[in-house]
């Protein structure tokens, strides 16, 4: 089996298929990361990756090519993995996908399985079969099917191996069964449909997804001005089945490489076909307003921003990964050094990413290597990713070290009674900020 594009999808997808007993090569258009790959050193933090993959270059069942022609001709199954970014009108960008499909094209030495796994708008897996027809001159017999993927960065490995359903569109019985055979051991139930559909289903999977958190989000900002809590009002909604209880987390909105762009996607071919998402639309807009509600926030908090000294604690777009891709941070880290703040910034994992989109300047902005760190001297911490050690830090030491107890949490994630118990001036999305305690001399 052949996976074409070894990025946050397509590195775990290899890695998954080896451990459950199948032979894979996977290749990337960048050679630099297949050589890291091979060596056993993954091209970005994923938990679990770089043993996974030091277990199967060592077992046998991965190793990367640097040759894409080479990874057609070996396998009969190949998985299409590579970027879907968008355009700057929304649309997804596709040329990546076009460019793996004519690199199959030209390499077609036997009949072949294509996969579409990249997530892409409906009707792309048409294209691709087009595509395939028209570079490879109808010198072989192949197919095209659509499997799309639900696991998520932080929890890559995890959700391949313990998929909720495993979603296969595809025409024929062969292709079907192949695929089936595929994930059979990992024992899961699996939804059997066609291209389109299934094309279909991952898209308004994203969006609900997204729509969900806005929901929340608009929710939150309602409790916040009527005095109710969010988290609770969350718990309560959460409890009905036919809801559920994730994706109801409020805080600074939802960011990263799939939601954004794929909300995007979908919203544009629903219009390109003549349908109406403005729902979609708004679920958009309240995502994009998280940013100055929170900054709206801070600034009620510590009332004037200039020159305050402020830890950003968290710059990835959740926990887990190294990721900023869209990520929450990057708007609100550059609205704060508008407003004239010293920043001082910390994340266990993404520190070096971010890095290119702010190179270290001394004085206004600077990286800091822990959480405490960046709290010294601050007049406020202010919590951008709910990585699990900001929870349990030492919130005395915390309380030693600052300037001001002010904490802004812009994900809800820290335990109010310990900040409190502290000392400390908690401010949640979502709810009435506490009244300022007037302390007597
Ligand atoms: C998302 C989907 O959850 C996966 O099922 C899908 O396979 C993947 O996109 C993809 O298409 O490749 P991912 O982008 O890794 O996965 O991250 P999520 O866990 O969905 O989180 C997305 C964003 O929403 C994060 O910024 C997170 O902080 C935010 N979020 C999530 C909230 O603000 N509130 C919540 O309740 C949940």
């Amino acid at each position: 089996m052949g996976v074409l594009g070894l990025g946050h999808v397509g590195l775990p997808t290899a890695l998954g298929f080896a451990e459950i007993g199948w032979t894979v090569v996977g290749t990337d258009n960048d050679e630099s990361k297949v050589t890291a790959v091979n060596q056993g050193v993954p091209p970005f933090f994923e938990p679990g990756l770089e043993g996974l993959l030091r277990k199967h270059l060592a077992s046998g069942r991965f190793k990367a090519l640097r040759d894409v022609g080479e990874t057609v001709r070996q396998s009969d199954i190949l998985f299409i993995c590579v970027g879907t970014p968008h355009r700057e009108d929304g649309s997804a960008d596709l040329s990546q996908v076009e460019s793996a499909t004519r690199v199959v094209a030209e390499n077609l030495n036997s009949y072949k399985l294509i996969v579409e796994k990249s997530t892409a708008p409906v009707m792309t897996a048409r294209w691709i079969e087009r595509s395939i027809l028209r570079y490879g001159k109808g010198k072989q017999e192949f197919e095209v099917a659509c499997n799309p993927e639900f696991l998520r960065e932080g929890t890559a490995i995890h959700d391949f191996l313990h998929p909720d359903r495993v979603l296969i569109g595809a025409r024929s019985e062969k292709a079907k069964s192949w695929l089936a055979e595929l994930y059979g051991p990992l024992g899961r139930p699996m939804s059997i449909t066609d291209l389109n559909t299934a094309e279909m289903i991952k898209h308004a999977s994203n969006a609900f997804l997204a729509l969900k958190i806005s929901y929340i989000n608009m929710v939150s900002d309602l409790c916040e001005a009527a005095g109710a809590s969010v988290k609770d009002v969350a718990t309560g909604l959460g409890l009905d089945p036919r809801i559920g209880s994730h994706f109801l987390q409020a805080g600074i909105g939802y960011g990263g490489f799939c939601l954004p762009k794929d909300l995007k996607a979908f919203i544009h071919v629903a219009e390109e076909l003549g349908v109406n998402f403005d729902l979609l639309r708004e679920v958009e807009r309240i995502n994009q307003r998280r940013i100055e509600r929170f900054v709206g926030k801070v600034q009620k908090a510590l009332w004037v921003l200039k020159d305050k000294k402020l830890a950003v604690w968290g710059l990835a777009f959740k926990p887990q990964t190294d990721d900023i891709r869209e990520a929450p941070s990057v708007n609100v880290v550059r609205r704060l050094r508008q407003a004239g703040a010293l920043l001082r910034l910390y994340d266990p994992a993404a520190t070096q990413d971010f890095r290119q989109v702010f190179p270290e300047e001394r004085d206004r902005l600077v990286y800091c290597s822990s959480a405490i760190e960046s709290a010294r001297g601050a007049d406020a911490i202010l919590v951008l990713t709910e990585w699990p050690e900001f929870r349990e830090m030492d919130w005395k030491q915390v309380r030693e070290c600052v300037a001001l107890p002010v904490v802004v949490d812009g994900r809800n994630c820290l335990d109010a009674a310990t900040l409190e118990a502290e000392g400390f001036e908690y401010h949640r999305m979502g709810e009435t900020s506490p009244t300022l305690k007037v302390v007597e001399s």
